[in-house]
């Protein structure tokens, strides 16, 4: 007896645990919560105007991010050396490929990060696409003259990354995500930077941007300085003090674009740094566009035991405990207003949570209302593949986890209608 009931006892448990691991796809599960209120600042006080927005809610709500989720980025100077390592012709005469080195030297440290460009010929000064990439810049192209990465890269043996190093055979393999031709021939620059290179995608902080600024003896961020999404956010805008100073790009019109991990450091960087005139998240989910209390697919917890290294370790506190965090998704969204956001979502990505990344978008709307300017028009989500574009854009396309050109087709629209 004491046998079976022990027996039963081992099931009853592994169901229990089995049942925890699992994701919650089901609406009906989310538990009950309330958004943390956008309009009413810390000390109880309603935000009714634009100026009370700017002067005092929007950095209460930026410092909560950065000392909760993210992580502060530590002040102080890093000596910077920029070169121009390539300029030559691409696209059979189009466009202009341009090569940018970055040197980041600090505290007996030093990283490179390389931007790549393509700028269009038809255009004197060029607005900008500029998002990071997963596995390199030679990767969003086949084009001989694009450098191979040099840093780490995660293996991949089918895009040619064999002992963390590119090869040839790596050239041109995530070209679906980047229609480079069709962003030049709508007159559009891009700019693209391997995230590695500016801190490697490992639970590690023995290596990239973030030993430049340690104190001494330190190995590691204090539970609220910057994880990796800050690092790379961080990044971004070392790239955009180098597109202020190109002729050839119109650096008040850049738009920020990032997908998943990287939709996720598109929000924050553009949250961050307001010289992004455009912010565009696709497929960012969790920590990303996707609202924390709803709990369905990937949750806080889930995010924070699979990628300890993307959030600052104060993060941690709210694993499983979503309702404690000061801020919601909605208002790092809304730390874009009144710059014009888009966020989007694929319909096989539950992952992601397609509906938490929609509301998300429509709360944010009470901020641009303020600017007098509109959100989305309603808390419906649209029917798919049907883009809606005021200040705020959404879509919801069919398909997986991924940058398609449909995504791109809507992007340049948007960038059309506010550039
Ligand atoms: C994982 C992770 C997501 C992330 C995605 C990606 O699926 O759980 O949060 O967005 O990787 O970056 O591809």
């Amino acid at each position: 007896m004491r046998y079976i009931c022990c027996a039963l006892m081992v099931i009853f448990s592994t169901e229990i645990i089995a049942q925890k691991n699992e994701p919650n796809y089901d609406e009906s599960k989310i538990p009950a919560y309330t958004l943390p209120e956008l309009l009413t600042a810390k000390d109880g006080k309603t935000i009714s105007s634009s100026k009370q927005w700017d002067k005092t809610r929007r950095n209460e709500i930026l410092m909560d991010f950065q000392r909760f989720v993210y992580g502060k980025i530590p002040e102080g100077a890093v000596e910077t050396r920029t070169q121009i390592i390539k300029e030559t012709d691409a696209l059979n005469g189009k466009a202009t490929l341009k090569e940018v080195r970055m040197t980041f030297s600090r505290n007996n440290h030093q990283i490179s990060m390389d931007i790549l460009l393509f700028l269009p010929k038809s255009k004197e000064k060029a607005p900008l696409f500029v998002g990071l990439n997963f596995y390199g810049n030679h990767t969003i192209l086949d084009d001989p003259n694009i450098s191979l990465a040099s840093s780490w890269i995660r293996n991949n043996e089918a895009f040619g990354i064999i002992d963390n190093k590119a090869t040839e055979a790596s050239r041109g393999v995530r070209h679906s995500r980047w229609p480079v031709e069709k962003i030049i021939d709508r007159g559009y620059g891009l700019a693209t930077i391997y995230y590695g290179d500016i801190d490697p995608d490992v639970n590690d902080f023995s290596d990239g941007i973030h030993t430049l600024f340690y104190g001494s003896g330190q190995m590691h961020p204090a539970k609220d300085q910057w994880g990796s999404i800050s690092g790379w956010a961080w990044g971004l805008s070392r790239a955009m003090d180098y597109f202020e100073t190109d002729k050839a790009i119109d650096n008040k019109r850049i738009a920020l674009m990032g997908h998943s991990r990287i939709g996720k450091t598109a929000l924050w960087a553009g949250a961050m740094d307001e010289r992004f005139a455009i912010v565009i998240s696709n497929d960012s989910g969790c920590g990303g566009a996707a609202l924390s209390r709803r709990k369905i697919g990937e949750t806080v917890g889930k995010i924070n035991s699979s990628f300890p290294h993307w959030f600052c370790d104060n993060f941690n506190d709210y694993s499983n405990n979503e309702n404690a965090l000061p801020i919601d998704q909605h208002m790092l969204i809304a730390l874009m207003a009144p710059r014009p956001v888009y966020v989007a979502s694929a319909e096989g990505d539950r992952w992601a949570d397609p509906r938490g990344e929609f509301l998300s978008a429509y709360h944010a709307g009470e901020v641009y209302r303020l600017f007098g300017l509109d959100g989305l028009p309603s808390d419906k989500m649209p029917e798919v593949n049907q883009p809606i574009m005021h200040s705020v854009g959404y879509h919801i396309r069919t398909g997986k986890h991924d940058v398609t050109d449909f995504d791109w087709e809507s992007y340049m629209d948007f960038a059309d209608m506010h550039f």
